[in-house]
């Protein structure tokens, strides 16, 4: 079985050929065209410019792909598209591309939630998944998803406010950081003491499964003039400090960063570790999961395993080119679903708020 899957739930134009081998399967192509530079100079995702980068890109990948794949079309089994959660104008680019293949094809058309698509990339290219307890950590979402198969999916816990990565983001901006926030501040933490900043672990004892990380964006606010000058205050809420330590040496100047984006990240990790913890002690499972963007941090991964370890959980991270937003996941996800017989119709909409259970 040979499936085609394209992802534009966002700003990421992706790609990707993936083909069942045996047991395993073979990836015969996966192109991801990221528009981070178009939207830098805005601060943040613009719909319309995403949607028309979408449009222009896509004819370009689906060419290097197929050639890079070295198949012809009419090979294809299936074709598979993103259809939320997304922007509602980027999802219909890629979805209405994948539904005119598969009908010019005459073959099946499958609708993949994006959240699928993190949540069962731990297990890429695998023949079967386990039932886990999966966090799903990206720039949209923060979720605690007891997986009992594919498709039989409950949702433990949710973030009530910001997501993980958006509060990586909002911080990274706040320290006048580049975009995404996420991986500028797990290289500054990398010199920093984590231990240096006392910030809030909001809703680590609430009892619950849920997550709020806005409290922790506005501790790091308040934060900031005590230890920085907000000499030149950049957005129009003033969000944004230039960070100079009030001693004005380069050295300190950096130094109160990394221990600033150190102590953040370490909030961050102790919150989703405690919380998988319990999620995992709820439900008597003994295998955690691990997808989405901000699993792409070194700091977390190594902190999970530790966790995990001792308290004898398997843990399953997905490959770091596979954390980001990808087709490849999205056409593994497809696969899987009609392996399973579950299929959809070419009727089925895109949903910009497409819940996953
Ligand atoms: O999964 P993803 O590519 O897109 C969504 O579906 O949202 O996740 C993007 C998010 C961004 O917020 C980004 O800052 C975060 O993942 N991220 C990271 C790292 N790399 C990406 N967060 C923390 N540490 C990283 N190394
Ligand atoms: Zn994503």
């Amino acid at each position: 079985m040979t499936i085609l899957a394209i992802e534009t739930s966002c700003d990421e134009t992706a790609l990707a050929i993936l083909r069942r081998n045996g047991s395993g399967s073979e990836l015969l192509a996966s192109e991801v065209a990221s528009q981070i530079a178009e939207h830098e100079k805005f601060g943040g995702v613009v719909p319309e410019v995403a949607s028309r980068n979408h449009l222009a890109q896509l004819p370009r990948l689906l060419e290097r792909a197929v050639a890079s794949a070295g198949i012809a079309m009419d090979e294809m089994d299936a074709f598979a598209a993103t259809s939320g959660p997304g922007l509602a104008s980027s999802l219909l680019v890629g979805n209405s591309a994948a539904k005119g293949l598969a009908i010019g094809a005459g073959k099946p058309f499958l609708a993949i939630n994006h959240l699928e698509g993190h949540l069962l990339s731990p297990f890429f290219g695998r023949e079967k998944i386990e039932p886990n307890v999966a966090l799903i950590v990206s720039g949209g979402h923060t979720l605690l998803v007891n997986v009992r198969g594919v498709g039989d999916y409950e949702i433990l816990g949710r973030t009530l406010d910001d997501a993980a990565g958006e509060a990586f983001d909002k911080v990274a901006k706040l320290l006048g950081l580049g975009y995404p926030g996420g991986p500028e501040i797990e290289m500054r933490a990398q010199k920093g003491d984590a231990k240096k900043f006392d910030l809030p672990r909001s809703m680590l004892n609430s009892g619950d499964l849920n997550f709020s990380f806005s409290g922790l964006k506005t501790a790091v606010r308040y934060l900031l003039p005590k230890v920085v000058i907000p000499s030149e205050v950049e957005g129009s809420r003033g969000e944004s400090f230039k960070v100079t330590h009030r001693d004005p040496s380069t050295d300190a100047r950096d130094d109160v960063l990394a221990d600033l984006c150190a102590s953040f990240q370490q909030v961050v990790i102790d919150i989703l570790r405690e919380k998988s913890l319990r999620a995992l002690q709820q439900t008597k499972s003994r295998r955690l999961t691990l997808s989405g963007g901000v699993s792409c941090n070194r700091a977390l991964r190594e902190d999970l395993r530790a966790a995990c370890q001792k308290n004898g959980i398997e843990l399953l991270v997905a490959k770091p080119w596979l954390c980001t937003d990808n087709a490849a996941m999205i056409a593994f996800a497809a696969m899987l679903r009609l392996e399973n017989g579950i299929v959809s119709n070419l009727a089925e909409e895109i949903d910009p708020n497409l819940a996953l259970a």
